[in-house]
């Protein structure tokens, strides 16, 4: 019988790079407006907000945005709040820039690099007002959870970037990964975790993309709200 075998997976990486279904409007979005809303990272050294956002204002990590309909969602709700916007999967990031576009939404820079590289080796410290993680890839055999996203070493590396008082959100289908997170933010001193309708950003988490497959499958869906207190 010819039995398709994956191949091993070879490292801790939190994804798997993927090109596919890269639709035609999806590229020359890439190639016209990458210009505009991208930010390579490989031109930065240190991020500095004021270089890409038009006003001063909080700024909010969202790490691994998908197709991004969240991340404009919120930005559209709270034109007073800058977003930066994370994600290695290019295709998703095509789209966010058509819709950016689109809709002339300007609070909104994103980039394509691993988050987990952008915040070791390319922040400073005390710069985040907020960061969102919201449905990360849940990695559910037991072999794979070390590629989760969400454990001690990420918190460790975002609580050096985020400023005394900043807000950590997030949200998973999968229980056994929320249990997971909750276990390694608690590893991590400073944070507090909030009630959900504590939120001191007062931000409304828009359903996501993945949530509603989630909730189609009849998951129940969990949010982590946590302050940090440096
Ligand atoms: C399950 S999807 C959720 C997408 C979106 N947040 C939603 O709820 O619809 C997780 C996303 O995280 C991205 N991702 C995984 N690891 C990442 C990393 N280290 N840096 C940036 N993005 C990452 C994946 O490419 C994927 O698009």
């Amino acid at each position: 019988m010819n039995k398709q075998v994956s191949p091993p997976l070879r490292t801790n990486r939190s994804f798997v790079i993927r090109e596919g279904r890269f639709t035609d409007g999806q590229r020359k979005a890439f190639k016209q407006l990458w210009p505009k809303y991208g930010i390579d990272v490989e031109q930065i050294d240190v991020f500095s907000p004021d270089e890409y956002f038009n006003k001063p204002g909080p700024l909010l990590l969202d790490v691994g945005f998908g197709s991004g309909d969240s991340l404009l969602s919120l930005a559209q709700q709270r034109p007073d709040i800058n977003f930066l916007g994370v994600e290695v999967y290019r295709p998703g990031i095509g789209a966010v820039l058509r819709k950016l576009e689109q809709h002339d939404i300007n609070n909104v820079r994103v980039m394509n690099v691993d988050a987990m590289r952008l915040i070791t080796s390319n922040m400073p410290a005390d710069l985040l007002a907020g960061v969102m993680v919201w449905f990360p890839d849940p990695w559910p055999k037991k072999r794979h959870h070390k590629r989760r996203l969400v454990q001690e070493n990420f918190i460790s590396q975002l609580s050096r970037v985020m400023q005394s008082q900043a807000i950590l959100h997030l949200a998973s289908d999968w229980q056994p990964y929320v249990e997971f997170m909750q276990t390694h933010v608690a590893k991590v001193q400073s944070f507090v975790q909030l009630k959900t309708n504590q939120n001191p950003l007062k931000l409304e988490r828009p359903t996501t993309r993945f949530e509603q497959r989630g909730l189609r499958k009849g998951h129940q869906v969990s949010d982590l709200i946590y302050q940090l207190n440096k």
